[in-house]
């Protein structure tokens, strides 16, 4: 069985497209709603917060975790893999969201082109919650991998309350125009929906953003990436019958009232 991890219901984008990527594997899905979300707390709380959640997932059976969360893998996933998990559950695997993003924007068609000196530059637009944004881990991931790609940063506040909330059309649109309206998106190639809860409203980002801009969808990229990591690593794909269960740490009826709209209408939360 495969875990997947996210502060409250973003992770079911994520979920989605694996269940579509990988029809017959198992999946466990644990949204620590009663602490969500991570985006403005400190580092130490987001670390034992998802600390917390892997094991949730892990003692349940999960061999594997995705860390369905662009926070709670720039920030607490390095720290987990080098201290804790080898510890606690040798031979168990973590994988975050970010890295598959990043391969994916510095392996698009415009970086063949890139002169390697550095004077062809490629504007890249980042849509995240501050904590991802202040972590720096893109930024990061990015400069070892392509030098050449200037990341235009933006943190998202009250977007993924917004959300989890179920705020209308309206707010929603507000919000997103509002944090385009503050950024210089001339010459930007591309724009990153690094949040999982994002891709709920990239519709709203489509429109506020000039038609030149290529959206680069999360889900599908995390999902392409997993199906490959398993053909190389086939022990954590075995036995799958294609069973889906949800956990959460808040209230399984409110949970289910407020992810309705993004939920399998078959599928429901229990707690964990
Ligand atoms: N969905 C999470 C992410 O990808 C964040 C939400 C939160 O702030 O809890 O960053």
């Amino acid at each position: 069985m495969i875990g997947v991890f996210d502060s409250g219901s973003g992770g079911l984008t994520i979920l989605k497209a694996l269940r579509n990527a990988l029809p017959d594997q198992d999946f466990m899905y644990f949204g620590d709603h009663r602490n969500a979300p991570y985006g403005h707390r400190d580092n130490d709380q987001i670390v034992e917060l998802t600390r917390a959640g892997v094991k949730t997932l892990m003692d349940r059976g999960c061999s594997l975790v995705i860390l369905a969360c662009n926070t709670a893998a720039a920030v607490a996933l390095r720290s987990l893999q080098q201290q804790w998990l080898e510890d606690q559950y040798p031979g168990n695997r973590i994988l975050g969201v970010l890295v598959p993003m990043v391969e994916a924007i510095t392996g698009q068609p415009w970086m063949a082109d890139a002169a390697p000196d550095g004077s062809r530059r490629d504007r890249i637009l980042l849509f995240a919650t501050s904590k991802t944004v202040s972590s720096g881990a893109y930024c990061e991931e990015i400069t070892k991998r392509a030098p050449n790609v200037d990341l235009i940063q933006k943190a998202c506040p009250g977007l993924v309350d917004a959300i989890e909330g179920g705020a209308g059309k309206r707010p929603l649109r507000g919000l997103i125009e509002g944090y385009i309206s503050e950024m210089n998106t001339a010459d930007a190639s591309a724009a990153v929906l690094g949040c999982t809860h994002f891709p709920l409203v990239e519709k709203y980002f489509r429109t506020a953003l000039p038609t030149s801009v290529k959206i680069l969808s999360q889900p599908n990229i995390v999902a392409a990436s997993l199906a490959s990591y398993l053909q190389r690593r086939p022990h954590f794909a075995e036995g799958g019958t294609g069973s889906i269960t949800l956990l959460t740490s808040g209230d399984p009826t409110t949970t289910n009232e407020i992810s309705q709209r993004f939920l399998d209408p078959k599928l429901a939360f229990v707690s964990a």
